[in-house]
């Protein structure tokens, strides 16, 4: 409610990057110390077992998380937990910091609960996460590192190789991304030739920092079905761990927005309810495709508790949201897993 009024009268007016960064500041100064992030935590974070999941090797206490892109520099993953998110995604984190597009290069398209982002992948870079992240960290916090590649590196595969070296050690699970549609050329690493030796790239670079974590590689919902398929045929010849469906898309299709509206947004990936349909059909043909072998985390559209169940009864081991967290606020995540665990249990005790 007053969320509602705040979005309406004050957020909805200002540039959405600029409200995303005092969204951030809110974050570190309500947040930032210790004692009264475990008492937010104790009110907001997820606590009923019902949603406690086991995935990639970890407990994780609800099976909805944060998609990558709202922490990029890992700076505020103890406050997200605390807010209720069952665990971060953090980054995209490339091997050297860049400052990513100019600005404007995030916008709201209220009508569709969307957003069109151009970001670029701006960050401080590896070294600057590897430091946040080698920071003491509240106890439970679960964290995901998504690495993709320096705008300016010329070899794709050495700057993925120096992210995995430097972050493995700090990270819970990596998510390979090739699917952002804001960095030239990215999308081009999911043909199955190029993503097989990004892989194997990214092992070397774990390897070498002696710490093997779990690996998924995170993909677009603008692949044809035959690219899906043939990349989930490719995530299980390679042995990787999961995979995250989907990025944003580049198509405009469906929007209620207007139209002139929509092209003012410009160009960039759009997230949020109108990638809904998309991103459960991509679930729905993976988790058909893989059978029980691979973790399946669903991101795309997910905006209510019944949004977020339909993707595990559709297959989703974990699932991710960014877009609805920027519509609802601050206290949506604990509402979604209220939600989320009276589905559970009803479900469980057969009255669904
Ligand atoms: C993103 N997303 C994203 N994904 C990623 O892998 N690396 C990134 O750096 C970013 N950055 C980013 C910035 C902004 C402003 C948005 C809105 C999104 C994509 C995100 O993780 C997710 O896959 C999509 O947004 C779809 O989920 P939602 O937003 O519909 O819940």
């Amino acid at each position: 409610m007053i969320w509602r009024l705040l979005f309406d009268r004050v957020l909805r007016r200002v540039d959405a990057e600029t409200a995303h960064g005092w969204g951030t500041a809110a974050l570190r100064l309500g947040l930032g110390t210790p004692l009264v992030r475990r008492a937010v935590r104790r009110v907001l974070a997820p606590r009923d077992p019902a949603l406690r999941v086991r995935a990639l090797g970890l407990d994780l206490p609800s099976p909805l998380g944060l998609a990558a892109g709202f922490d990029k520099d890992a700076a505020h993953v103890d406050a997200l937990t605390a807010l209720g998110f069952g665990f971060v995604e953090v980054g995209t984190v490339t091997a050297l910091p860049q400052p990513g597009n100019a600005r404007p290069r995030m916008v709201r398209l209220p009508a569709d609960r969307a957003l069109v982002n151009r970001m670029g992948f701006n960050n401080a870079g590896a070294e600057a996460a590897a430091a946040r992240l080698s920071a003491p960290r509240d106890r439970t916090t679960i964290v995901g590192v998504n690495i993709g590649k320096t705008k300016r590196a010329p070899d794709a595969a050495a700057d993925y190789r120096a992210s995995a070296a430097r972050l493995a050690p700090l990270a819970d699970y990596l998510v390979i991304n090739v699917s952002s549609p804001n960095t030239p050329g990215l999308r081009d690493l999911q043909a199955v030739d190029a993503l097989r030796g990004l892989i194997a790239t990214v092992r070397e670079g774990m390897e070498q920092a002696q710490r093997t974590v779990p690996l998924l590689v995170k993909i677009a919902p603008d692949l044809a079905d035959d690219d899906v398929d043939a990349i989930a045929d490719l995530a299980l010849a390679t042995g990787l761990d999961g995979l995250v469906a989907t990025n944003t898309t580049i198509s405009r299709d469906g929007l209620r927005t207007d139209p002139a509206q929509v092209a003012a947004a410009g160009a960039g990936g759009l997230s949020g309810a109108p990638l809904a349909d998309r991103s459960l059909a991509v679930l729905r043909r993976l988790r058909e495709r893989v059978g029980d072998d691979l973790v399946l985390v669903s991101v795309g559209g997910v905006e209510t508790p019944e949004d977020a169940w339909a993707r595990l009864q559709a297959g989703a081991t974990l699932v991710q949201a960014y877009t609805g967290f920027v519509y609802n606020g601050p206290l949506w995540p604990a509402r979604m897993q209220r939600g989320l665990a009276r589905l559970a249990r009803e479900a469980r005790s057969g009255s669904r």
